[in-house]
């Protein structure tokens, strides 16, 4: 990163402390975040920097305005107020929903769109849920697809989003709730769902397709343990996360280097759960964006601030269900844990600091997850924009994964991390390469 111009440096200063204290944030936050300006700042002034490119690449008035109007003339469309269990009843005809318990106490919500081909799994990214597999409409939504092509399709939601927001002890309001990562969604949500749906439907094993986090659990579960790799007889990834060195997402790079400040932050205003809508981060993303009618549309949703965006996949008609449906829910942590991913480039357990490492681990550093445990058939899908999944960590996961059967870049430029869901082509781009792949494993 260039040289920052002191005025430049002082502007963001203030710029920050604005944030902070229109936040009403309490002194000791503001302190902390004085003290770690330098870190943040040079990543701050990254994230304005990209900005500029997203909305206005290729941008004429008129492109901007037949963008509106599609997006103001879908907005009276029902499937926005219809939720998962009303979709699927409308487009897939038939729907049941579970509940499982995992061994510390969350009570998760599965779908089940039963058909009597074999059993798919989906599990969906992080802010993310099961919805994510129908929001993007009964012409390009992977579940509703595959469940026509006869596969019996089951929906996965991690703790903590919407459809998993209980406990037998715990609720939401407390910080205990969400003091979890994508290591325990890995560790004890997946197994005990895989389990569920291999005993409901009489099976010995499933074909996992996953996106995003819905990769990274994956691969924490199937190298923490080995034993469920021969549960799956295929798994799909879908821009696959598990080395982050070289992400290019702003607002991942920001909880990087000062996740203790953000964590800080964050538990102010959310008790643990990752809450933009009230939190520092919609504030950031109306100034740094600014007020125009395409920003608020774009900006105002967490998942792209995060993920990117590619105007030519995305379905402004279809944009109103998405935005009604996500985001879901997640944890801080879970951010943060992505965070110390980009920083210490390693795919890890999650880093409690030197002494709260001891404790847990008995290590100073967190330990490596053993991914060469992982032995089931994986698909890798990736492209060249990836915002989170770059081309060069997913190279990286492949040379240390010993089974991978599929390794498909994206014949797209500019396709971007949630074009893996919500492509306008999926079909052509994505589906049909899963097809050829669950005909065969
Ligand atoms: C969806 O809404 C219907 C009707 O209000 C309700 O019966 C159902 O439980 C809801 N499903 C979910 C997943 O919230
Ligand atoms: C699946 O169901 C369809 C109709 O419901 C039936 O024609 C077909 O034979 C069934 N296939 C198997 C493998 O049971
Ligand atoms: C489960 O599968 C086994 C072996 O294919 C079969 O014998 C059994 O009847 C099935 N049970 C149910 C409940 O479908």
């Amino acid at each position: 990163m260039p040289p920052i111009f002191s005025s430049q440096r002082f502007l963001l200063c203030l710029f920050i402390a604005y944030l902070l204290i229109e936040q009403h944030a309490a002194r000791p936050v503001l302190y902390a975040a004085l003290v770690d300006f330098t870190t943040w700042i040079d990543v701050i002034v990254g994230f304005v920097k990209q900005l500029p490119s997203i909305i206005t690449e290729n941008l004429t008035p008129d492109v901007i305005a037949n963008i509106l109007d599609a997006y103001v003339s879908s907005k009276d469309n029902e499937d926005i107020r219809l939720n998962i269990t009303q979709l699927l009843l409308k487009y897939a005809h038939s729907v049941e929903e579970h509940r499982v318990r995992t061994e510390d106490g969350y009570i998760l919500g599965l779908f089940h769109i039963p058909r009597n081909g074999s059993v798919v799994f989906l599990m969906h990214g992080m802010l993310g849920s099961s919805d994510d597999w129908v929001t993007a409409g009964s012409e390009t939504g992977l579940a509703y697809l595959l469940s026509e092509a006869g596969y019996d399709v089951w929906l996965g939601n991690a703790r903590g989003n919407k459809h998993s927001r209980r406990h037998i002890r715990l609720t939401p309001a407390s910080e205990q709730f969400w003091d979890f990562t994508w290591d325990e969604i890995g560790r004890l949500d997946l197994p005990i769902m895989i389990d569920y749906v291999l005993k409901e439907s009489n099976a010995t094993q499933l074909k996992y397709i996953g996106h995003s986090q819905g990769t990274t659990t994956f691969f924490v579960m199937c190298s923490e343990r080995p034993e469920y790799n021969e549960k799956v007889s295929l798994m799909v990834a879908l821009s696959p996360v598990a080395w982050m060195s070289h992400v290019q997402s702003p607002l991942v790079q920001l909880v990087a280097p000062s996740g203790n400040l953000l964590y800080t932050v964050m538990q102010m205003f959310g008790h643990g759960e990752f809450l933009p809508e009230n939190g520092v981060l919609s504030l950031m993303s109306r100034k740094i964006c600014g007020q125009s009618t395409l920003a608020e549309i774009l900006c105002n949703n967490v998942v792209f601030l995060i993920c990117g965006f590619d105007l030519p996949q995305l379905n402004i008609i279809n944009l109103p269900v998405i935005f009604s449906h996500t985001p879901s829910g997640a944890a801080t942590k879970q951010l943060l844990h992505y965070g110390q991913g980009v920083l210490s480039g390693e795919f890890r357990q999650y880093d409690w600091g030197e002494t709260g490492n001891f404790d847990h681990y008995g290590t100073r550093e967190p330990p490596n997850y053993p991914v060469h445990k992982i032995t089931a058939p994986v698909a890798l899908f990736y492209s060249d924009a990836d915002w989170l999944a770059s081309p060069i960590d997913v190279q990286r996961l492949k040379e240390n994964l010993g089974n991978v059967v599929d390794y498909y870049k994206v014949p797209f430029k500019g396709f971007n991390h949630v074009d893996f869901v919500w492509a306008k082509d999926f079909k052509e781009l994505i589906f049909r390469r899963i097809m050829t792949l669950l005909r065969k494993y």
